[in-house]
C-alpha cells in the first residue's frame, strides 16, 4: 500500500508523523521503537523519499529491522484497541440482562451505511448509499468527492435505520462508528453525526476498527436468513444450528481477511487480541481484482470484484497460466501486483486493449484465469497457516474469511473445500454482510459492551491507518516443506 508520512516540519507536525509512523508500523524506511525513537532503514536519499523528511533534518543510519519480540506495536496499538473508557451502565450489557440495540455508523470509503442490531442478532433496521455513479464516473474513490457524498446522505441514512427499527435515538443504548483505517475525510463524516446522536442522548460511544468488524460479524447469529442465504451457508459449510439461527463460532479461530485494502492472515484469540500471521506486501486481493477489471475495461462502479467473477464464470481458468505467486517463500505473506501486472502483459500478447475488449472470449479467459491464480495463492497461505496453527496452536480449527472478497463465491467454496480436506470448519458470513455494512459496526459494539469496552468521545480522533496487531510468533516461518504446501 501506498502511503508517504506528512513532512516533519514543526514540532506538532513531527508528532503527527511520529503518530503515522507508529501505527504504520514503520515498514516504509524507518523503524519505530518508542514514542521518542525512529529508525532509519535504507538509503539516505530513498528515506528522504519515501518518508518526506527535510534536507536539514539528520538521520540515524540504517539500522537491522526489528525481530517480532522486540516490536513496540503492541504498547501503542493495543491498549487504543481495547478502548480508552468504560461504558456509563456496564451492567445493562451483561449476557444476563435483557438485550439492548445499537446503532452502527459506516462511512470508511464509499458507502454510507447505518444499522440498528439487537444484542442477539437481530437486524432491526438497515440503510445504506452507495457511491457507485461517483465511483465509476471518477474511476475510483476520490476523497473530497467521497466526503462530500457522505455529507449529502449520512442524516438520511441513519433517519432511515432508526425508521426501520421503528425505535428512536433514546431507546437506543449506545452508537458504533467506524473510525479507521479508512479515508480520514470519510471517516470524520461518520464519526461526527454518530458521536452527536450519542452525546445528544447520553448514549455510549464505541470506536470501531474496520477490519475487526469485516472479522467478528462473523460471530453474530444469524437470525433473519432468506431461505437462498441459508442454502448459500450451507453449502459454504458454516456452522449453522438446526434451526439456521445460531453459529457457535468462539475464540480461537483463524481469520483470512479479505477486502479493497487488506489481505491479511490472522490469528483472532478474541475481542480486541489478534495476531496477525501475514500480509500483502503489495496489493491487497480487492485491490487487484479491481485493478484487473479496469484493465479488462469492465463497469468498476459497484467494486471491479463483483465485475470480474461474474465474467470469470464464462471462460477456461487454465487458459493462461499465470504464474503462482511467491511459491518459494515460506510465510503466510502474500502479493498480488506480479499477477495483475501478468495480465498486462496477457492483454498486449493477445493485441492490446482494444482487441481484447472487443473480444469478449479472451475477455473472460483472463478474468478466470487471473482468478484461478489469486484463489491459488490463497490456498497456499491458508494452508501454511492451518499447519503453523497445528503445530503451535492446535486448538484452533476454524477459518473464517471476511472482508469484501469473502463474498465470491469461487474464493468461497475453494477454501470451504480446503477445510473440508483437514477437518476445520470453514465460516462464511452471509453475503450481503461481507461487503462494507452497518450491521458489521453495530455488531462490533455489542462485542466491545459486552466486554465492557467503551469510547470517551472527549479524546477521539478517526484514523487513516489502524492495524489490528503486529506481526507475532506465528509469524515466523516454518522450515521449507514442498510436499504439503505446494
Ligand atoms: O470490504 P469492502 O467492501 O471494502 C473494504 O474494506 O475495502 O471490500 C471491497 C472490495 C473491493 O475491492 C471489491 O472489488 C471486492 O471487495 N469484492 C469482490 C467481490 N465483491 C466485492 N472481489 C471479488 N469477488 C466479489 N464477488
Ligand atoms: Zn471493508
Amino acid at each position: 500500500m501506498n502511503f508517504i508520512p506528512p513532512v516533519w516540519t514543526s514540532p506538532a507536525r513531527r508528532n503527527l508523523s511520529r503518530q503515522f509512523l507508529r501505527a504504520y508500523g514503520g515498514s516504509k524506511g524507518c523503524t519505530v521503537l518508542n514514542s521518542m525513537h525512529v529508525r532509519w532503514t535504507g538509503s539516505a536519499s530513498r528515506r528522504r523519499k519515501n518518508v518526506g523528511v527535510p534536507k536539514n533534518v539528520q538521520l540515524e543510519p540504517p539500522a537491522r529491522q526489528l525481530r517480532a519480540e522486540e516490536s513496540p506495536w503492541e504498547d501503542y496499538l493495543i491498549p487504543e484497541l481495547r478502548g480508552n473508557s468504560r461504558p456509563k451502565r456496564p451492567e445493562q450489557y451483561s449476557s444476563t440482562a435483557s438485550p439492548f440495540y445499537v446503532l452502527g455508523v459506516e462511512s470508511s470509503c464509499d458507502d454510507t451505511a447505518a444499522a440498528v442490531v439487537c444484542s442477539d442478532g437481530t437486524i432491526l433496521g438497515e440503510a445504506s448509499v452507495s457511491q457507485e455513479q461517483l465511483t465509476e464516473q471518477w474511476g475510483g474513490v476520490v476523497p473530497h468527492v467521497a466526503r462530500d457524498a457522505h455529507e449529502r446522505a449520512i442524516i438520511a441514512v441513519i433517519r432511515d435505520a432508526l425508521t426501520q427499527a421503528s425505535i428512536s435515538e433514546s431507546d437506543l443504548s449506545a452508537v458504533a462508528a467506524t473510525m479507521g483505517p479508512g479515508l480520514e475525510v470519510c471517516l470524520r463524516v461518520g464519526y461526527r453525526a454518530a458521536r452527536d446522536l450519542a452525546r445528544r442522548n447520553n448514549l455510549d460511544f464505541v470506536a470501531v476498527n474496520h477490519l475487526e468488524a469485516h472479522l467478528l460479524v462473523a460471530r453474530m447469529p444469524q437470525k433473519q436468513l432468506s431461505p437462498a442465504e441459508i442454502v448459500e451457508l450451507k453449502v459454504h459449510n458454516t456452522c449453522l444450528d438446526e434451526k439456521h439461527e445460531e453459529t457457535s463460532l468462539s475464540f480461537p479461530f483463524l481469520t483470512l481477511l479479505v477486502s479493497g485494502g487488506h489481505c491479511q492472515l490472522l490469528l483472532v484469540r478474541g475481542v480486541a487480541d489478534y495476531e496477525v500471521l501475514g500480509g500483502t506486501l503489495d496489493d491487497a486481493l480487492g485491490e487487484a481484482y479491481d485493478k484487473t477489471a479496469r484493465l479488462l475495461g469492465l463497469r468498476v462502479g459497484g467494486g471491479g470484484g463483483p465485475a470480474l467473477e461474474a465474467l470469470a464464470k464464462e471462460g477456461n481458468p487454465h487458459a493462461i497460466p499465470f504464474p503462482v505467486p511467491m511459491t518459494k517463500r515460506p510465510d503466510c505473506n502474500f502479493s498480488f501486483a506480479g499477477l495483475k501486472t501478468s495480465v498486462r502483459v496477457a492483454i498486449d500478447k493477445l493485441g492490446g486493449d482494444t482487441v481484447v475488449h472487443a473480444d469478449r472470449r479472451k475477455m473472460s479467459d483472463i478474468a478466470a484465469s487471473f482468478q484461478e491464480i489469486a484463489v491459488q495463492h490463497l490456498e497456499q497461505r491458508v494452508k501454511r497457516a492451518v499447519k503453523l496453527c497445528a503445530q503451535k496452536v492446535p486448538e484452533v480449527d476454524t477459518l473464517v474469511i471476511s472482508g469484501g472478497v469473502a463474498a465470491n463465491l469461487t474464493v468461497r467454496s475453494r477454501l470451504g473445500k480446503l477445510c473440508e480436506d483437514v477437518s476445520w470448519r470453514c465460516i462464511v458470513p452471509p453475503i450481503r454482510l461481507c461487503t462494507d455494512n452497518g450491521v458489521m459496526v453495530a455488531w462490533t459494539g455489542i462485542e466491545r459492551l459486552r466486554r465492557c469496552i467503551a469510547d470517551d468521545t472527549n479524546h477521539l480522533d478517526v484514523r487513516a491507518r489502524w492495524p489490528l496487531a503486529g506481526l507475532g510468533d506465528l509469524a515466523t516461518p516454518l522450515p521449507p516443506d514442498t510436499s504439503s504446501l505446494s
